[in-house]
């Protein structure tokens, strides 16, 4: 089946500070998002490159990436997603943030052999630190941190996000489909995969970057 990765880059960055938004911040050389399009834009598997961007950030965007495909996002992450959607053409769609710079194959590999038996699939990685709620120990078991790129049946991205009520932003894409009923298989994620919230992240990114393309 064809597949779109649709790259959602439409935030302020605001927790990250800097000059300008952090997608557009330099990374080992390259513009945060230039990093995961050159991922998905060398994929075997992947046909096409769609890019959700913030209004009046054409020019930043043309910038960081050349020509490429590009469609204005909204003011959440939800709604960004949303009006990328209606820009794909393919059947499945990799839904990924621009803040994960580093995406491995494997992972993109895993995703969408996922695809083969459920309606959506996210990369997700056990949680190490032992957690607690106001105080109390949480049990780890059954806890995982989900990351993207998440795989979806387009169809059944579509459906979730058409009947989503307006200021419902407390979930992620995956966990709209499966409160539809559709079926969401977990694979294995990677540390690379973290994403750059902070302004620390950026030379932990920088760190995971270099490593891997030298
Ligand atoms: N995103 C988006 N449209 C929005 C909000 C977020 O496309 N209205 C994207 C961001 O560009 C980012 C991804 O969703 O690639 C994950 O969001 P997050 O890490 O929260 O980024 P920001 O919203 O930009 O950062 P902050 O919340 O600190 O302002
Ligand atoms: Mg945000």
């Amino acid at each position: 089946p064809s597949t779109t990765a649709l790259i959602v880059a439409a935030g302020s960055g605001s927790r990250a500070g800097g000059a300008l938004p952090k997608q557009y911040a330099m990374v080992a050389g390259k513009p945060l998002v230039a990093h995961a399009y050159a991922a998905f834009a060398g994929h075997p598997a992947v046909d096409e490159v769609v890019v959700v961007i913030a209004a009046g950030a054409e020019a930043l965007a043309a910038d960081a990436l050349g020509a490429v495909r590009t469609v204005v996002g909204g003011a959440t992450r939800r709604e960004s997603v949303a009006r990328g959607l209606a820009a794909v053409t393919g059947e499945r769609v990799l839904v990924h943030d621009a803040a994960r710079p580093f995406v491995p194959a494997a992972v993109i590999d895993r995703v969408l052999a996922a695809l083969d038996s459920a309606d959506a699939a996210m990369p997700v990685l056990a949680v190490a630190d032992t957690l607690v709620r106001d105080g109390a120990v949480v049990p780890r078991d059954g806890l995982a941190r989900v990351q993207t790129p998440q795989g979806f049946r387009v169809d059944a991205l579509r459906a979730a996000h058409a009947g989503w009520p307006a200021g419902d932003e407390a979930t992620d894409d995956a966990q709209m489909v499966r409160r539809l009923g559709g079926s969401v298989a977990l694979v294995q994620g990677d540390a690379m995969l973290d994403k750059v919230t902070h302004p620390d992240d950026f030379a932990a990114a920088e760190a995971r970057v270099t490593r891997e393309t030298r």
